[in-house]
């Protein structure tokens, strides 16, 4: 398991003043934008406020627009109409080198984003671009290294890794650079259940120290859930946006949205479908309480002779 304590000893940078909290650090104002070659929109007057140590989870269908947004927040595309702003700052060519050092970004295709020749080279190399002492470099990799559990793969050329160890090892690299916006486009896909729940861990504690701003892509419901907010793309738009674990009981946003129920959820549903209702949780513990709950109130049916 990944230890979060060296984490917590670190004096992270705090991103703004306490009297700043909550102030937009993402504004998308009406954001139309074609793709090369495409005869429609791939963003049609999307609307999006992100604000300072929030954690957004963007979630649709493929082809919906999510990356698209993520490289138009990134300033790797320009919108052909609408507005872009970071930290209340427009985006546009002259802002973008100074927006772009606040901001970190992950894809979901390691393999591009790999510039040195071990894990260490390569994390050492966007330090090295912003000046940082030879001590205070290698302070950050193995802080870094450790927090994503790759401390060992420090010395391997990316080609000898497998696609999820390149995926932490991608991650290592943006953490190590400090940004305040984390920009996360499938960045934990090619993770196994162990090391994409221990993903979901760290995301989830980089969230709580209130230093960082996060906008992740995925198609996976148990992240969605640890999320601030679950926001929908459909059609280049936002379809519907709010508390994750109201989103994710409505059947039919997921169904049009392609997401599948969190576990729990599809638990709690399967016990209805059986005469067993507990109510509807997206959340595990939730579940487990409401499952102690309707057992310790009433014999469950089919069992009351044996349990009663
Ligand atoms: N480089 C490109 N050139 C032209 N069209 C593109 C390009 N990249 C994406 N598109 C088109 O833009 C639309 C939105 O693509 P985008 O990659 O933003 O979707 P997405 O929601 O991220 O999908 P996915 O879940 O598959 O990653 C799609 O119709 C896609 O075909
Ligand atoms: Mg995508």
């Amino acid at each position: 398991m990944i230890n979060f304590t060296n984490l917590d000893r670190q004096n992270l940078r705090q991103y703004g003043r306490a009297d700043e909290a909550g102030e937009p650090a993402i504004e998308c104002r009406s954001v139309s934008c074609r793709r090369p070659g495409s005869t429609v929109r791939t963003l049609n007057g999307l609307s999006l406020t992100v604000r300072r140590g929030e954690w957004v989870c963007l979630a649709g269908r493929n082809g919906s627009g999510k990356s698209t947004l993520i490289r138009l927040i990134a300033g790797l595309l320009n919108a052909d109409e609408g507005e872009i702003r970071i930290d209340g700052e427009p985006l546009d060519p002259r802002s973008i080198p100074r927006i772009r050092g606040k901001i970190g970004m992950l894809f979901s295709e390691p393999d591009d984003q790999f510039v040195g020749l071990t894990v260490a080279d390569d994390i050492a190399f966007g330090l090295e671009n912003i000046g940082l002492s030879r001590e205070e470099m290698e302070a950050r990799i193995s802080r870094y290294a450790e927090l994503l559990g790759i401390g060992h793969l420090l010395d391997r050329h990316p080609a000898a890794m497998s696609g999820g160890q390149k995926q932490l090892a991608a991650m290592a690299a943006v953490l190590a650079m400090e940004p305040s916006i984390l920009l996360l486009d499938e960045a934990g896909s090619m993770l196994d259940d162990r090391a994409r729940t221990h993903f979901r861990a760290i995301v989830n504690r980089l969230r709580s120290t209130g230093t960082y701003t996060i906008v992740s892509v995925t198609h996976d419901a148990e992240e969605m859930l640890l999320a601030d907010r679950l926001v929908l793309v459909s059609e280049g738009r936002v379809l519907a946006e709010g508390e994750p674990e109201r989103l994710l009981a409505d059947e039919h946003l997921l169904a049009k949205c392609r997401i599948s129920p969190p576990f729990a959820l599809a638990f709690c549903r399967e016990l209805a479908r059986h005469g067993w209702p507990i109510g509807l949780h997206a959340d595990e513990r939730k579940a487990v309480d409401a499952l102690w709950a309707s057992l310790l109130s009433k014999s469950p049916p089919g069992f009351g002779t044996e349990i009663g």
